[in-house]
């Protein structure tokens, strides 16, 4: 069996060889960062069997053969699920939603990378997480100039157990990472290893000027994108760098209960110009959201009838179902605010001007809002 400095070598050179790892600090900090004590309270290892069940997940601990080379396989690895849930405390499966994870170490260095830091600057870092992108950070920078908010404290604790076995003591706060961290500003740069529909406020005006921000953003029908914005006068621009990058949402910004499903009879039907299908395309989906971004997506199967594609602006009670008839599309539309107009709006424009892909889009935050457009 390979033991633990083996595995790393071995990670370090599959992520070289798969164009993550660039840079000659950041390899040493793969080589001299053990993953597996980040991972020393399990990981849950995915059971989803046929694929058409809700996604079930069972712990894998340390005292298991496939838990020091999964700590070295580049995959995200659970270890929270449902908010609370860790590895220690099920035996069998659970079958909930994820909460907290290792991030697959290609994508933590292409963060990493992405931030193009220098000796000196300061970082600070949403959602800790086990602690191990941190530990890379500080290997990089050295402690001091490293701090990591992370909103659930258990795993926060976890974390910091982890970062002292490994020999680290960076600042670690436990809270809501979307408020930045007023008390270290300013910061050379924000990461964010959780997905945010906006980028905060905070954010931008705890970045020195000149400084960066690196963060994925999201939507609720689930398309995301990594974005590199630099900060300059009490706003924040920049582009989405393509990838196709997701990350579990920052908890205050999942989606709020859908409430009473409409009346799908109810409303106005009409033929649709585009169909729900285009919204299966990465770019497509990204491009609707943009248009109708508190908006999300379900779908029903009415007993012996169609499938509808429902679309639900939860606060602007406002809706849009639209199912396949024949070859056609139709859509009904409920509501002050017509949500599949504006996503045919937006991704008629969209077409028109070629289709670009996501590594073309522009990002512009302000305290008031934020833009995203593609460069034409
Ligand atoms: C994908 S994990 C982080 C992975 C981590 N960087 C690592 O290498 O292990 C995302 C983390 O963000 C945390 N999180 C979610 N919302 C947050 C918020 N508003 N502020 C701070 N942390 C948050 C989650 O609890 C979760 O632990």
């Amino acid at each position: 069996m390979s033991d633990d400095k083996t595995l790393r070598e071995d990670l370090a050179g599959r992520l070289t060889a798969g164009g993550h790892l660039r840079s000659p600090q950041w390899r040493q900090a793969v080589l001299d960062t053990p993953r597996h004590e980040f991972l020393r309270g399990g990981y849950f290892r995915r059971v989803d069997g046929t694929g058409t069940g809700p996604t079930g997940w069972e712990p894998v601990m340390p005292g298991d053969a496939a838990w020091l080379p999964a700590s070295y396989t580049d995959d995200s690895l659970v270890t929270q699920i449902a908010g609370t849930i860790a590895p220690a405390d099920i035996q069998g499966r659970i079958f909930r939603s994820p909460t907290s994870s290792s991030t697959l170490p290609s994508l933590v260095v292409r963060m990493l990378e992405e931030l193009r830091l220098d000796d000196g600057m300061r970082v600070l870092e949403i959602g800790t997480g086990t602690g191990y992108s941190t530990a890379l950070l500080c290997h990089r920078l050295g402690d001091d100039l490293v701090t990591s908010i992370e909103i659930d404290e258990d795993v926060s604790t976890r974390a910091r157990a982890a970062l002292g076995a490994t020999g680290h003591i960076p600042r670690l706060i436990v809270g809501n990472g979307l408020d930045g961290d007023p008390d270290g500003a300013p910061y050379d740069r924000i990461v964010a290893t959780c997905g945010v529909l906006d980028i905060p406020a905070a954010w931008f005006a705890q970045t020195r000027p000149g400084g960066q921000i690196l963060a994925t953003v999201c939507g609720w029908m689930y398309s995301s994108e990594l974005a590199r914005l630099t900060v300059d006068d009490g706003a924040a621009h920049g582009r989405l760098l393509g990838g196709q990058i997701s990350f579990m949402l920052a908890r205050p910004h999942l989606p709020p209960p859908l409430g009473m499903l409409p009346d799908l009879d109810d409303g106005e039907e009409r033929e649709a110009v585009i169909g729900a299908d285009a919204l299966d395309h990465w770019t497509a989906r990204f491009v609707a959201q943009i248009a109708a971004p508190r908006t999300q997506r379900i779908r029903i199967q009415p007993p012996g009838g169609e499938t509808q594609h429902v679309f639900i602006d939860v606060d602007a009670e406002s809706w849009a179902a639209l199912r396949l008839d024949g070859a056609h599309w139709t859509v009904r539309q409920g509501g002050p605010d017509r949500v599949w107009d504006r996503i045919e709006e937006h991704m008629a424009h969209w077409q028109r001007d070629g289709s670009p892909d996501l590594d073309r889009f522009l990002i512009t935050v302000t305290p008031d809002q934020q833009t995203i457009t593609w460069d034409r």
